[in-house]
């Protein structure tokens, strides 16, 4: 395919701008290599003047890639784009991305910045970018609610100074589908260039329209489109990217182009992201819910089972889900078990094996059928557990009197050292939360508290959430275990463990 469809994942950018969502560096690590393997063709994998998290991030991103080319974003400003060039040169297509917001309102309000002003500074850092990298991508932020013959004045000038990719940003999903698509052809049809041009569509789903905003774009020319997994992001989020690449797929016969996705890689990937965002992907969600392929009226049923396609346009199988799965029990033994990791795409050492599998079979004494959301949540609460710099050593509860409770709680760093607290509260919940701060002494906000089961039935694991403010930062942290109170305290310690990874505050206070 020679001009096929583009796929630029900013799912640790701007999906990483989801609030409550902040992913650990390992996680970040882990979402780049499933991208690599579904086969997205740029990677945004992060904003590296931002903060020295993110630097580290995109660097190791850049260097542990092997195909897809990893980009980092950057203002019109020249210590951005240097921080870009320091974090992705390694990679083996290094990309930047330089932005700057074109709108009334923006220029007004925000940047106090004329129209000369902004191409002037689009001038200068385009062709500063462009010193260092092959492909500079530029965006005009509020595209959608700039003027159009500034808008292209401003798309020229970043075309003149080196630009190969412009991105055209519904920064605040206003737009509808056939003004966006017009915002494309005129730039097409106006644009003047010695060298190729190819136009990118970035749109936010504020108005729910971001796939058929971006789908528009496509009818009009242009031949990438910016998103994320599961359609995570800022507010409402961004262009779900699943859902654009089936509709290309499934619509081959009017939009006559394609990605280069490995569509039997959607599922595993939306999963992932869901996992290691604490967001869970709604039932009735296109192409990666729960529901998307499952029919409940009987005259449905009936038409599927006399021919598959009386109801459904594309199968489970086609976007790698597996319909046919098949639960462990207490009876799996350690073989059916490394058959299992396998099969759910795990590359687990040996000794690691032998961790899970003990654990397993905890689960499975307590559960009759261990399915496989339960294992990912094994997986998944182990790593959580393994990668944090404290963990929970034990949590011992009794009731005092007149509803209060007293917690014990006892925390192991990673240098082996504990800490230990006690407190009362006027629940159990209340309790454990007093300990932990008593143990860690820092300022702390408890901003959000979800518990989910991991799968159906009084017999689940429970998976906690919680959003933190520590310090004036937001952190999240994820607890899974058969007692949602070991679960609570779990996630709220290692929502301090990421406060410390995260934000490198090195208080000693314990
Ligand atoms: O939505 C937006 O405008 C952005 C820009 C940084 C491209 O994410
Ligand atoms: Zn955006």
């Amino acid at each position: 395919m020679e001009n096929h469809i583009q796929i630029f994942d900013t799912t640790l950018r701007d999906g990483e701008q989801t609030p409550g969502v902040n992913f650990t560096f390992d996680e970040r690590l882990k979402i780049a290599k499933q991208l690599e393997k579904w086969g997205v063709d740029i990677i945004e994998a992060g904003f590296p003047a931002s903060s020295t998290g993110s630097f580290k991030s995109v660097e190791s991103i850049a260097e542990t890639l092997t195909t897809t080319a990893v980009c980092g974003l950057a203002r019109c400003v020249k210590n951005d784009i240097d921080k870009v060039y320091e974090a992705t040169k390694k990679a083996v297509k290094p990309r930047i991305h330089v932005f700057i917001a074109t709108s009334p309102i923006h220029r007004d309000s925000k940047l106090m910045m004329s129209q000369e002003e902004v191409l002037a500074a689009i001038k200068e850092h385009v062709s500063y970018a462009k010193q260092y990298f092959d492909v500079v991508q530029f965006s005009p932020e509020d595209a959608t609610r700039t003027e159009l013959p500034f808008l292209i004045e401003c798309v020229q000038t970043a075309v003149n100074a080196g630009a190969s990719v412009i991105n055209i940003p519904d920064t605040v999903g206003y737009t509808y589908p056939t003004e966006y698509g017009n915002i494309f052809k005129t730039l097409k049809e106006n644009i003047t260039t010695d060298h190729e041009v190819i136009y990118s569509a970035h749109c936010h789903d504020d108005l729910g329209l971001a796939v058929a905003n971006s789908m528009a774009a496509i009818e009009n020319g242009a031949l990438r489109i910016e998103g994320t997994l599961n359609g995570i992001g800022e507010r409402a989020g961004n262009t779900a990217l699943e859902e654009v690449a089936l509709g290309l797929y499934v619509r081959q016969d009017h939009y006559n182009n394609q990605t280069k996705l490995n569509l039997k890689e959607t599922k595993q990937t939306s999963e992932l992201i869901a996992r290691f965002a604490g967001i869970r992907v709604p039932r009735n969600k296109a192409i990666v819910g729960q529901n998307a392929f499952s029919h409940e009226s009987g005259i449905h049923q009936d038409g599927v089972l006399k021919n598959p396609e009386t109801y459904e346009i594309m199968t489970p199988q086609m976007v790698g889900v597996k319909t046919t799965e098949m639960p462990l029990g207490k009876l799996s033994g350690k073989h059916a078990f490394a058959e299992k990791l396998i099969a759910l795409g795990y590359e687990i050492n040996p000794e690691d094996q032998k961790t899970l599998f003990k654990q397993f079979k905890t689960v499975a004494d307590k559960k009759k059928t261990v399915t496989d959301r339960d294992i990912h949540a094994l997986i998944q609460g182990t790593e959580h557990e393994q990668n944090a710099i404290y963990q929970v050593e034990t949590l011992q509860l009794q009731f005092v009197s007149e509803g209060l409770q007293s917690a014990v709680v006892v925390i192991k760093d990673n240098e082996g050292q504990t800490y230990q607290d006690s407190s009362i509260g006027s629940g159990s919940i209340v309790s454990i939360y007093n300990a932990v701060d008593r143990i860690f002494n820092r300022d702390t906000e408890l901003l959000d508290y979800r518990i989910d089961s991991v799968t159906e039935g009084t017999d689940a694991q429970g998976e906690v959430h919680v959003q933190l403010k520590i310090n004036g930062k937001n952190v999240t942290g994820i607890g899974i275990d058969h007692d949602i109170l070991l679960a609570s305290c779990k996630a709220y310690v290692e929502a301090h463990a990421k406060y410390v990874s995260e934000f490198e505050v090195k208080e000693g206070s314990h």
